[in-house]
């Protein structure tokens, strides 16, 4: 009787949470002017180029690109480039080229994808956010910008959730806002391959989608205004 009564309690607090998010962001969020242009990256951490992960990134960028004529999208695929993690002395290798695109005033929201690698983000992730960190310091040019986590897998409970969580809270050091999608995407993308293909994965491809789609609504409505 007494749990009834807490979940009771948290449901409530949970819908008047979300009801008064829904208020501000109805009331305060001016969207992103029409004909501005906000971008979002999406980036994919798997060692092998063009391959389920990539897929599944560009599926949710598809989706965000469909929501609304002022999202643009790239797809920034780390597959088969050499990027080492975090160190003193920068080291010069393929994120160079890809910094800049991540500096751009322009960039409204990322979707950052990995492959679960022993159920955790690949070491192509981890090396890549660490490499993020220019983006934190002097400025924290990331904050309050949505993002959206893919995961791929090749087993339906492979850990694509611990994948997404860890990525996540990666993120939050950036200050950006970690996003799902509408159900069952709740968390992000989790997506299994079946021999290297996703295609038949209809309810993984939902959930990137609905990532994408989600990502894209929280951009335009945080995209500062008149920049
Ligand atoms: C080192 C390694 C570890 C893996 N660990 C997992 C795992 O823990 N769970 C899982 O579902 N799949 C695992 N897989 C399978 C990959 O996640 C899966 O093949 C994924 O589609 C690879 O992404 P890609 O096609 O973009 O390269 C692993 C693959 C490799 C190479």
């Amino acid at each position: 009787m007494k749990m009834k009564e807490n979940v009771t309690r948290r449901n409530f607090l949970a819908t008047a949470g979300a009801a008064a998010l829904a208020t501000g962001l109805a009331q305060g969020a001016e969207e992103a002017p029409k004909g501005k242009t906000v971008k979002i990256i999406g980036v994919a951490c798997s060692p092998r180029k063009g391959m389920t992960t990539a897929k599944a990134v560009q599926a949710a960028l598809d989706a965000a690109k469909g929501a609304d004529p002022r999202i643009e999208v790239e797809l920034i695929d780390l597959g088969g480039l050499s990027i080492a993690g975090y160190s003193p002395k920068p080291p010069q290798d393929d994120f160079t080229a890809i910094l800049p695109k991540l500096q751009d005033p322009a960039l409204g929201g990322l979707i950052i994808g990995s492959p679960a690698y022993f159920r955790g983000m690949s070491s192509l992730c981890k090396a890549f956010i660490e490499r993020c960190a220019p983006l934190r310091d002097p400025k924290m040019l990331l904050a309050n910008k949505p993002v959206g986590v893919v995961a791929v897998g090749a087993f339906r409970n492979g850990g694509q959730e611990m994948t997404i969580e860890q990525i996540q809270a990666a993120m939050l050091c950036f200050g950006m806002i970690a996003v799902g999608g509408n159900a069952p995407a709740f968390q992000g993308a989790t997506v299994v391959s079946t021999k290297d293909d996703i295609s038949a994965d209809e309810l993984g491809l939902d959930t990137a989608k609905k990532v994408g789609a989600h990502v894209a609504e929280v951009a335009l409505r945080l995209a500062p205004k008149g920049a």
